[in-house]
């Protein structure tokens, strides 16, 4: 037995050595250790031994089992490394390849000056609202107060997709839609593009953005408007920014004006270097906006009774606040999207 014993574990040491696989190392396993392998049918012959011998032969089965365990094990683990080392080479990914760059994006300079208004208007409780592009006269025109012999309802000056249907002048459109929707009191901006049968030029396009605000409370007077529109200009130009209120005339507000705000370029002073401020023309000022007291007929179009209720608007063209801001004399760039114009705003 004993000779039996030490002879099965040289030769099994021997095999799992030999041993070129896994799969042949499972195999042999199962052919020593198994239930019909052979160690085992040696543990079972023990009983057949006189009482003598039977502690020492079976000790010396016992540890025979623990050094083909063992060796077993050792094997195993060195085809798991392999494996794993086969993957990983196969898997590898090669970081030094030169690949063509691709460039990073930034935020287009008027989509910058949206979020900056946006995120002013939030701060103080604004509501951000969209509205369709695609509108009724109803909306962009009669429920604003404007009537039908207005020149900006002549198809010279707005787009008609059909009798009635308009691409919308100004967003000025989506105060109504939001006052349909929404009890007073509340306050709301609302930015997006806008349409107008313009040719391309300097300063013009046929499509181009707007923001408008609308705040609708008791007892809201031009103080409020007055209030909001100087914290606004401070945010956005800087904080020794002055406003000035010009009279005006819209026909959703009453009474209306136009908003300047003191040129950042040259301190409201109007030279800048001896020479007149390029910023402001020389004037010192820089328009910023419309605005005024909500129209009462408005509020009555919307059902909001302008004796309980008043309001104040404002709307103003992100494009200009932009050109003006980056010193951009030529509306056509913003808009061609070159990226060595873009690269300039990351
Ligand atoms: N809708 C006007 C425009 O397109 C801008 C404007 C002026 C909007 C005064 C307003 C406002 O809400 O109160 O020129």
């Amino acid at each position: 037995m004993m000779n039996l014993c030490e002879e099965l574990l040289s030769r099994a040491t021997a095999q799992i050595d030999a041993a070129d696989s896994a799969v042949r190392l499972e195999a042999l396993r199962v052919a020593l250790l198994g239930k019909q392998g052979e160690l085992t049918a040696l543990l079972k012959g023990l009983k057949d031994l006189p009482d003598a011998e039977r502690p020492a032969v079976g000790k010396a089965i016992n540890d025979a089992r623990t050094q083909i365990e063992n060796a077993l094990s050792h094997k195993k683990s060195y085809f798991e490394d392999a494996a794993l080392r086969e993957r990983l080479q196969s898997e590898r990914v090669d970081f030094t390849i030169d690949i063509p760059d691709r460039p990073i994006g930034s935020i287009h300079p008027i989509n910058h000056t949206r979020q900056r208004i946006c995120d002013f208007f939030v701060s103080m409780g604004f509501f951000v609202a969209d509205s369709p592009e695609i509108e009724t006269e109803f909306y962009n025109f009669e429920a604003l107060n404007i009537p039908s012999d207005h020149p900006a309802r002549e198809v010279q000056d707005t787009f008609f997709l059909a009798d009635g249907i308009v691409l919308r002048s100004q967003t000025s459109s989506g105060q109504i839609r939001f006052m349909e929707k929404y009890p007073p009191p509340f306050k709301m901006i609302s930015p997006g593009r806008v349409y107008r049968c313009d040719d391309v030029d300097a300063t013009h396009s046929p499509m181009f953005h707007q923001l408008e605000g609308l705040v609708v409370d008791k007892n809201i007077t031009m103080c409020d408007l007055k209030g909001i529109l100087e914290l606004f200009a401070k945010h956005f130009f800087g904080s020794q920014t002055k406003t000035r209120f010009r009279p005006s005339f819209f026909p959703f507000t009453e009474p209306s004006v136009e908003v300047d705000a003191s040129c950042f370029n040259c301190g409201g002073k109007g030279q800048a270097g001896g020479v007149p401020c390029r910023v402001c023309k020389g004037t010192g000022w820089i328009e910023i906006l419309g605005a005024g007291l909500v129209n009462r007929r408005v509020l009555q179009n919307v059902g909001v009774n302008p004796d309980v209720y008043s309001g104040f608007a404002f709307g103003m063209g992100l494009d200009r606040i932009t050109n003006i801001l980056h010193g951009i004399t030529d509306l056509r760039v913003v808009f061609e999207n070159d990226v060595r114009f873009l690269k300039q705003f990351r």
